[in-house]
């Protein structure tokens, strides 16, 4: 099979926000307890954290971490979470079921954020609380001193402020699940005068109204309509989430849900397009994708293990174990959003440590590389800079989530400073070979060219703890370079990154 990518110079989609690689933390099964904090672990610093995660954490180079929730926010009161430790209450955490010794909050995630080199990204509840609590944790976290919310935060340990500047006004208040859950209407007065609140403390922070948790939801696309026409003036993106399932063991269909993500960003940038254009207004609002990951492997198992569980603290909970397809399916989806980086800014894994995640603990053990640490590890490394807009002739195939499904789905970016172009590709065919002719006009000649591959003959490849290098990047050979002109050769159901040196 036969394919070619035609790049340009002149032709580019978007700088890329480098905050298209963000990551997310939640309250929920081992995410934070015994993820990233665990005291008595041979490799904790002093304050409790663990350092095996926070190097794997560095070497993912995730620039933002959303925090505390997800799910877990809409019911959580942030000054639960700060003061001394054995004075901080326990709760019940309704969006688990589960018991919250609140031993980390906001200053721990704080320190941990900056040992593991990531802004933070904070949520507020707008689900169980409303515009006062959130102003107040605004002020306690980004206030230098001389109020009453500042001030406690330096009797606490903290002299300076932490400048937080990316906020969600909440999390996915359009499902019925959220504690606290809310009519677009409803939400939309809320968020705008809680963003009210927040800009007359500060103007210049960056806000994240709520769209939609899935493009399946009943209410969407009216969601976003509604919500940005009572927001639009106060907010900098919309948030949207997508998790991808394969209940059905077809990859073809699997790896052809990019599309309707895909879909899904041009439907709601077009409302924002509406809604900019009804209000005559000059402000660009962008896209938060900040939860989307595979999510279905234990999603059973889990239901099971919720029933009657009572509410323990830090359970085993949505700890999915990716496989080689997986890595596939998130090399689609990154590619998707690289694609769409003029309007999606900010993407966040969802999430990072344990919990639907990249980075695998074992309590007092080790920290392991799921597969899909690879895919988004050499995208946040390497895929900075420019979007390229590429021409791109495949072979395709129907699916029915949509028609004329590229076989080779391909996303570029150039990086003017390094010198680089650099090509994330996926093969979604799974047996032929794709011979791709990479045609570069307008950048000079390519000096060199270097091919990175996953590669498994087994789709169910997954990565464990007794053996964490099944799956995992290697050498390629299926990149040449001859007389200029470059060829590469995509096995099938492969993950590949070509980087041409200019
Ligand atoms: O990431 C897991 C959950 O998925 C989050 O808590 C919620 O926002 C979403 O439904």
């Amino acid at each position: 099979m036969k394919a070619r990518v035609t790049a340009h110079e002149r032709y580019s989609i978007s700088e890329i926000d480098k905050r298209l690689y963000g990551s997310f933390l939640e309250h929920l099964g081992r995410a934070v307890y015994t993820g990233i904090y665990e005291p008595d672990h041979p490799t904790a610093d002093a304050n409790g954290m663990r350092q095996d995660v926070i190097d794997l954490v560095k070497e993912i180079d995730t620039p933002i971490c959303r925090y505390p929730g997800g799910n877990f926010v809409s019911a959580y009161n942030w000054e639960d979470g700060i003061g001394p430790k054995k004075d901080r209450p326990t709760r019940l955490d309704l969006a688990w079921h589960t018991s919250e010794s609140n031993h980390v909050g906001i200053h721990e995630f704080a320190d941990w954020a900056e040992a593991a080199g990531t802004e933070m990204m904070l949520a507020v509840n707008l689900g169980s609380r409303d515009l006062d609590a959130a102003r107040n944790f605004v002020e306690y976290v980004n206030h230098p001193g001389g109020s009453y919310w500042s001030d406690l935060r330096k009797s606490n340990g903290r002299a300076d402020p932490w400048d937080v500047k990316l906020w969600c006004l909440g999390n996915e208040m359009d499902g019925p699940w959220q504690v606290g859950h809310k009519s677009a209407v409803e939400y939309g007065h809320l968020a705008n005068e809680t963003a009210k609140a927040i800009r007359a403390f500060d103007n210049s922070l960056e806000l994240v109204v709520c769209g939609s948790s899935h493009s399946n939801m009943p209410t969407y696309p009216q969601w976003e309509s509604t919500v940005l026409d009572a927001t639009y003036d106060q907010v900098d993106h919309i948030s949207l989430h997508m998790y991808f399932e394969n209940y059905e063991k077809n990859t073809a269909e699997f790896l052809a849900l990019s599309e309707k993500l895909d879909a899904y960003i041009g439907t709601v940038s077009g409302i924002i397009d509406y809604v900019k254009a009804k209000k005559r207004s000059k402000r660009n609002v962008t896209i938060s994708f900040d939860e989307w990951n595979v999510w279905y492997h234990e999603r059973e198992a889990d239901q099971e293990r919720m029933k009657n569980w009572g509410w323990p603290h830090a359970p085993v909970l949505l700890e999915d174990i990716y496989n080689f397809e997986d890595v596939l399916q998130v090399g689609c989806i990154l590619n998707t959003f690289i694609r769409r980086s003029d309007v999606v800014k900010i993407a966040c894994i969802a999430q990072l440590v344990n919990v639907i995640a990249p980075i695998m603990t074992a309590p007092g053990g080790g920290a392991w590389r799921q597969t899909i640490f690879y895919p988004f590890m050499l995208a946040s490394r390497h895929g900075r800079g420019t979007a390229m807009q590429l021409s791109v002739d495949s072979p395709t195939y129907d699916a029915s989530v949509a028609s004329g499904v590229k076989y080779l789905d391909v996303s570029g970016v150039h990086d003017a400073d390094a010198g680089t172009l650099t090509f994330f590709i996926v093969n979604r065919h799974g047996t032929e070979e794709i011979e791709t002719d990479m045609v570069l006009e307008g950048f000079g000649a390519a000096k060199s060219v270097d091919h990175t591959l996953i590669q498994h003959d087994d789709l169910e490849a997954v990565n464990t703890a007794d053996k964490p290098h099944n799956v995992e990047p290697r050498p390629g050979k299926g990149a040449s370079l001859a007389n200029g002109k470059l060829t590469v050769k995509v096995p099938p159901y492969s993950y590949s990154m070509v980087r041409v040196s200019l």
